[in-house]
């Protein structure tokens, strides 16, 4: 069976009222709200084809998203029309010789819609003529008309919604016979000219989440509801060990503290910060420290461990994600970590860009049991939360 998709992404959104940007266009985690959808009917392995009617006044926006596709010939955008009904009508005729057995006609502006939702419309047509998704109406209805104000009944009122899904032939037709009356300047929906050609029409309940941004307020809470599905909270452990060696200070978390050994390493020895540096990496299930910076290399003899820190920070930001805390414990006898927690917060702070109540510096000792308890080196355990978007 052959499936294709129109998606309708051709409007101006005059009632959206910044716009500036056509809203089909805008942004949401990354990616304009038309492809949000292009990705959902792609990521179906049951269709064909896609076709975007589009706005050609729109080709700054467009050229990006077309670039994104190039290789992917399932993905055509072709010039809508004035009106949405235009706009599918170009489109219905455009794909007219590939003959699809059914068409899913999709808004643009609307973006929410759950994949499942493909599969169970194509099972919902199966012995009509088309199949919209609708969502009951919860909240009281009320007709204003001047000064007289009538409560509807709303136990039979429905909002419609898209993907609607038709028998390719039958909207064809029905589009061709619309273009002949006049009615056609009333019509806001492809089920709408289903009724009016009293064609078999399935109905199929969803939820209320796959609504139309048509306004700002739309838009704004979209925006929330997918930050709240996409955000995840991650932690990752770090843990390092540097044994002593002679000397006169230890390097540890990017400062140096006066001690009568220093630590020994192939960089700087910074326990401090090949810990974090650790930790990140494992928050976001990457390989350790030493995967990205071999030991064994020359080349990071003696190197500043912010080097390495950075690395991860900037792996972080690719993932956007932020750090929410890191806690960290510095397993020593000597020396005493205390009189440096502010110092050190404050250092790590600046690291990484995040505020010193995010960090806390605990010291413990091993009650003078094993490597650290014989003065032989020093451990550092950390532990961080993040809070990732993708
Ligand atoms: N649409 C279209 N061609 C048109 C008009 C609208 O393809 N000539 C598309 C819109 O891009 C949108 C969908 O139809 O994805 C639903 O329309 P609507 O929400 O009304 O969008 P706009 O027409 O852009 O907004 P407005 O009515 O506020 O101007
Ligand atoms: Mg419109």
């Amino acid at each position: 069976m052959k499936i294709f998709v129109i998606i309708c992404a051709a409007g101006t959104g005059e009632r959206f009222s910044n716009n500036i940007i056509p809203k089909q266009f805008l942004h949401l985690n990354n990616k304009s709200i038309l492809e949000h959808s292009i990705d959902k009917f792609l990521s179906s392995d049951i269709i064909d084809h896609i076709i975007i009617a589009s706005n050609p006044d729109h080709n700054t926006y467009l050229n990006p998203i077309r670039k994104r596709y190039i290789d992917n010939n399932k993905i055509e955008i072709i010039s809508g029309g004035k009106t949405r009904i235009e706009s599918v009508f170009n489109s219905l005729r455009h794909i007219e010789k590939s003959k699809p057995d059914l068409v899913f006609v999709h808004d643009a502006a609307r973006p929410n819609f759950n994949i499942k939702l493909i599969k169970e419309l194509v099972k919902a047509i199966n012995g009509f003529d088309c199949a919209v998704p609708v969502s009951r109406i919860n909240d009281t209805i009320k007709k204003i008309n001047h000064s007289t104000i009538n409560t509807i009944d709303r136990s039979d009122l429905f909002t419609t919604q898209t993907p609607q899904i038709f028998k390719f032939q039958m909207l064809i037709e029905a589009h061709k016979k619309l273009q002949l009356t006049e009615i056609i300047e009333n019509v806001t929906d492809d089920a709408q000219i289903m009724e009016l050609f009293k064609k078999k029409i399935n109905t199929y309940i969803n939820t209320s989440d796959n609504f139309k941004i048509t306004t700002e307020d739309d838009y704004n809470l979209l925006s929330k509801i997918l930050s709240y599905d996409m955000a995840k909270n991650r932690v990752g452990i770090g843990f390092d060990v540097h044994k002593f060696d002679t000397g006169e200070s230890i390097r540890i978390f990017g400062i140096n503290i006066p001690y009568n050994k220093s630590l020994k390493g192939h960089s700087d020895a910074d326990v401090g910060l090949h810990s974090i540096t650790d930790a990140i990496y494992g928050s976001l299930g990457f390989e350790d420290i030493g995967y990205y910076f071999n030991p064994n290399d020359k080349k990071w003899k003696n190197t500043d461990s912010k080097v390495f820190l950075d690395h991860a920070l900037e792996k972080l930001k690719k993932a956007n994600a932020r750090i929410i805390n890191l806690d960290i414990i510095v397993i020593c006898e000597e020396p005493k970590i205390n009189p440096y927690r502010i110092e050190i917060k404050d250092k790590l702070a600046d690291l990484m860009d995040i505020n010193s109540s995010q960090i806390s510096i605990k010291g413990t000792t091993t009650e003078e049991l094993g490597f650290t308890g014989r003065k032989e080196g020093i451990a550092v355990q950390t532990i961080v939360n993040i809070f990732s978007y993708e």
